[in-house]
């Protein structure tokens, strides 16, 4: 693992998307694995810069989201295939058939779950891997608790999550699905490369748990910790309780994380 606290939004999405496109240039067919939520925003208007600059195709590219809400209607504006097509892959060349989303509306959503994972590995697995954290320390939607070895599954979000994300359904609660399909934690870890964005203080102790904590289903990110290699990309905010931040600091600068 290894850690960089930057200052700025921008600075940060620049540095993941260096990451990004350093390791889509390793391969002809990249296979990307995508998060949704806040965190990851700027990294994919970045990347959706570097493309409409001429820097970064994706038309080879395949995608496959970390994990969707269950029983949203069809459409709705804040289901994460809605989500991943409007703010990345309509605005890059990444084809349409190529962009993999689990199916919350499937009629055995267990079946479709195990399908999904499936349907990487025979991608050939995920190349790079982007991730946002929970306050409560999920990562996909792998809550505490569960199988640190979980493939693709059903899952039960915490109200700590479903109030996180009443925002995005104008702040009403009853709006929030209380389950999901999310890729497993097992299935995240055989991603060959990662990246993960986390800021504001809210996160604090969940960056805490995954850098410095103990490994643990309680705060399930922490598993990352046996990721072989995970870039996690941080602002002031989030790194506040590291016990190590001045030394992440210090040898993370932006050049050397990138080059
Ligand atoms: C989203 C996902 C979640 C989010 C996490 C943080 O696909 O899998 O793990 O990354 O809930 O969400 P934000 O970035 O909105 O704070």
């Amino acid at each position: 693992m290894l850690v960089t606290v930057l200052d700025d939004a921008s600075e940060m999405a620049a540095v993941a998307a260096d990451r990004v496109e350093a390791v889509c240039a390793t391969t002809d067919h990249p296979v990307l694995g995508l998060a949704t939520g806040s965190s990851p925003l700027a990294l994919y208007a970045e990347l959706v810069g570097r493309h409409r600059a001429g820097r970064i195709s994706f038309a080879r590219a395949t995608s496959f989201n970390l994990d969707e809400y269950v029983g949203l209607p069809a459409g709705h504006p804040q289901s994460y295939i809605r989500f991943i097509r409007r703010n990345f892959t309509d605005l890059v060349d990444l084809p349409a058939e190529a962009v993999h989303v689990p199916d919350g509306n499937a009629p055995d959503t267990h079946a479709a779950a195990l399908a999904y994972d499936h349907a990487i590995r025979d991608a050939g697995g995920i190349d790079i891997q982007v991730l946002g954290i929970g306050s409560d320390g999920h990562v996909g939607f792998n809550e505490p608790g569960g199988s640190l070895a979980s493939r693709t599954h059903v899952g039960v979000l915490t109200s700590q999550t479903r109030h996180d994300n009443a925002r995005f359904f104008d702040g009403d609660l009853d709006q929030v699905p209380t389950r999901c399909i999310t890729q497993g934690l097992g299935t995240i870890m055989e991603s060959r490369h990662a990246v993960l964005l986390a800021t504001g203080e809210q996160k604090a102790r969940a960056v805490r748990e995954l850098v410095e904590g103990p490994v643990s289903a309680r705060w399930p990110a922490t598993v990352l910790q046996f990721h072989p290699d995970l870039l996690v990309v941080l602002d002031r905010s989030a790194a506040q309780l590291l016990e190590l931040a001045d030394f992440y600091a210090e040898v993370s600068t932006a050049g050397s994380i990138a080059r």
